[in-house]
């Protein structure tokens, strides 16, 4: 069976979906530090705390997992705020899911993050290879992870598999403490009240990605032959980038009266460490990555689907 960690988040939501619709709900065991809401019938879900070892070890045996996608995780302004906990659930948490895999022999998907780098790595086409030297406590975790993922893949033969996301765009479940979550905040301000005050300045460009192109991902690097994976810390990848004020301007195109202004705050000295824009061609050329969504397919779906969630 396939464990999913953090499942209640803004990925874990739609991985467990795809998953499902390829799968069939037997196969998937979802599972959060709570219980959801609204239980999907058929769908198998438990209880689970990353920090506890004796509770990863427990479910992974219980339910005899092969896989694990573990996306339990707190994000970057959380992080910055609360860096004791931070530190907890992202290393730990990552810690304890390797040593289980290697106890019970299970493949791994991890998510990293463009968080990894910061003000000294090159920003523009950042490369597979560079600097990682980032300026906050979630970006430390995330290079302790990669760092982990190489180590158990080189030293235990677990098979891990990661990438480094940048900024996901999805209107499932909203984003939770992210630096990025401007990005999906805007499209939910934009429809359900026509304005939106935005908290990094209208200048500030990074690297996005739409959540199916996310999902894809995950599904595309763990489907790949085991040789052609020759990054065992994390891979780029990338699909476009912009800043919030042509964000603004896309959405305005489709909402003429929408408007936006800009109050930036803490988050802004965090966006302002990571790259811009990131150079993915290992990840193409190892396992063909390609995202399907450009910036104007992403604007058009996004709308779609927040007036329907909305409805309006
Ligand atoms: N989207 C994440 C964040 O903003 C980056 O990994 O924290």
């Amino acid at each position: 069976m396939i464990l999913i960690t953090g499942a209640s988040g803004q990925i874990g939501i739609d991985l467990a979906d795809a998953l499902v619709d390829s799968l069939g709900p037997d196969q998937l065991l979802v599972t959060d530090l709570r219980m959801p809401e609204k239980l999907r019938p058929g769908r198998k879900y438990d209880v689970l705390d990353v920090t506890y070892m004796e509770s990863v070890e427990k479910i992974i045996q219980a339910h005899n997992i092969h896989t694990i996608y573990h996306l339990a995780g707190i994000l970057s302004a959380t992080g910055e705020r609360h860096p004791e906990l931070a530190w907890n659930v992202n290393v730990n948490g990552v810690r304890n899911i390797l040593e289980a895999a290697k106890r019970y022999k299970c493949r791994v998907f991890w998510p990293s993050s463009i968080a990894v780098f910061g003000p000294t790595t090159p920003k523009v086409n950042t490369p597979q290879e560079t600097v990682t030297e980032p300026g906050t406590m979630y970006g430390a975790t995330k290079v302790t992870g990669e760092l982990l993922c190489k180590f158990h893949s080189n030293h235990h033969e677990i098979d891990i598999r990661s990438v480094r996301f940048p900024g996901i765009i999805s209107y499932s479940a909203p984003p939770g403490g992210g630096t990025t979550d401007w990005a999906v905040d805007m499209f939910f301000q934009a429809v359900e009240h026509g304005s939106y005050t935005c908290f990094v300045t209208k200048e500030t460009r990074l690297p996005m990605m739409y959540m199916p192109d996310a999902v894809k991902s995950m599904l595309d690097i763990m489907d790949a032959d085991h040789k052609n994976i020759t990054v065992r810390t994390s891979y780029n990848i990338a699909a476009f980038s912009f800043s919030a004020e042509e964000l603004a301007a896309a959405i305005r195109k489709r909402i003429p009266t929408f408007t936006c202004t800009y109050a930036p705050d803490f988050r802004q000295a965090i966006a302002d460490s990571w790259p811009e824009s990131i150079d993915d061609s290992r990840a193409r050329k190892d396992w063909d990555w390609t995202p399907e969504y450009d910036l104007d397919a992403m604007v058009d779906d996004m709308l779609l689907h927040v007036r329907k969630k909305l409805q309006k």
